[in-house]
């Protein structure tokens, strides 16, 4: 397959197209691995997801997952993917908790691109331990989609395994890369792949590691994970997760002064950011109605222990970006 979208092809926008798709991608991956083994990088985002739910269709037991969790992931994230891929597909997935090893390195680094580059080469470091320990991999998957091709951005650098060392040559199984977004998504949805995998928003490689500001702390981090998992079951709960394109907390590395049982407290501020984009390069603030943002305050005042002050973020890309770092 080259890497020039045919003129021809047609946008896939219903569950035909997609099933017809399924049906040609598993022809042709069958064709090109044969009875070889191929490894996967499986973050739980969307286009390594369906490439590893249409490897699993196409040569089932003859794919190796690998899920690193690198300590920065959502609340519930490394678990879902275990539940999808090992139990309900039935996929050989090998879980990496990586987490120390990611967040002692990081420990004391402020420097928001030489985090990226510690998470980025332990992560290279911790996927190409696991794939020295398999024998007889040929193969290696990878969910690059159409607009990685045109862009070449490098901004997935670190989910994509690009840097592996040179002894690990694998050849590439680029399943989606003719594809745009919305196409993976319908892919992904005719396979069968639930809808909050499918539809999940934006999330950056480095993950929470960009929201927690400055040296990552595991405590700042704790409250990130937590607030975050609030912010996102209220928008759930009101529909906003459907409207919103991207949605998140972020714990500054600073103090400020509050008030709990008649004693001062002197603790940490969460900051909630919601923006609407249609491809990252600008961004508008989502206007959330106040009674929405009262609730997750009080929740995260509540239930997030640590946290004396919550603050919305208004500022749209550019002149803010949309992540903090
Ligand atoms: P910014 O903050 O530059 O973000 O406005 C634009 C989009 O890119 C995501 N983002 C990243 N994604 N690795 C990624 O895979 C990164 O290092 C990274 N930094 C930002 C961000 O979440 C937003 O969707």
């Amino acid at each position: 397959m080259n890497n020039v979208r045919d003129e021809n092809m047609k946008r896939i926008n219903n569950q035909e197209l997609a099933n017809q798709f399924i049906d040609e991608q598993i022809k042709a991956l069958k064709a090109q691995i044969g009875d070889n083994k191929v490894l996967l990088a499986l973050s739980g985002g969307v286009d390594s997801s369906v490439v590893a739910a249409l490897l699993i269709k196409a040569i089932g037991k003859n794919l190796t997952c690998v899920h690193v969790n690198h300590g920065l992931l959502r609340k519930g994230e490394s678990e879902s993917v275990i539940k999808v891929f090992r139990e309900e597909l039935g996929a050989n997935l090998i879980y990496v908790d990586a987490s120390d090893r990611f967040l002692d390195a990081l420990a004391g680094v402020e420097d928001p691109e030489e985090k990226r580059k510690i998470i980025g080469k332990i992560f290279i470091d911790v996927f190409a331990e696991e794939a020295r320990k398999l024998d007889d991999i040929k193969f290696l998957g990878q969910g690059t989609i159409y607009p990685d091709i045109l862009e070449s951005k490098g901004i997935k650098a670190h989910h994509n395994v690009g840097g592996l060392p040179p002894e690990l040559n694998f050849e590439l199984v680029e399943p989606v890369k003719l594809l745009y977004k919305d196409e993976v998504r319908q892919v992904g949805l005719a396979l069968g792949l639930p809808r909050s995998m499918v539809f999940r928003q934006p999330f950056p490689g480095p993950g929470l590691g960009v929201r927690c500001p400055g040296a990552i702390t595991r405590d700042r981090l704790a409250l990130v994970r937590e607030s975050d998992a609030i912010l996102r079951e209220e928008f759930n709960k009101c529909g906003l997760d459907q409207k919103v394109w991207q949605f998140f907390t972020i714990v500054p590395p600073f103090k400020s002064t509050g008030i709990k049982d008649n004693k001062r407290t002197f603790e940490y501020a969460v900051v909630i950011r919601a923006v609407n984009s249609v491809d990252a390069t600008a961004a508008e603030v989502e206007e959330i109605p106040y009674d929405i943002l009262f609730k997750i305050r009080d929740r995260i005042l509540k239930e997030v222990n640590g946290v004396n002050r919550v603050l919305v973020d208004i500022s749209p890309k550019p002149v803010a970006t949309i992540e903090w770092e």
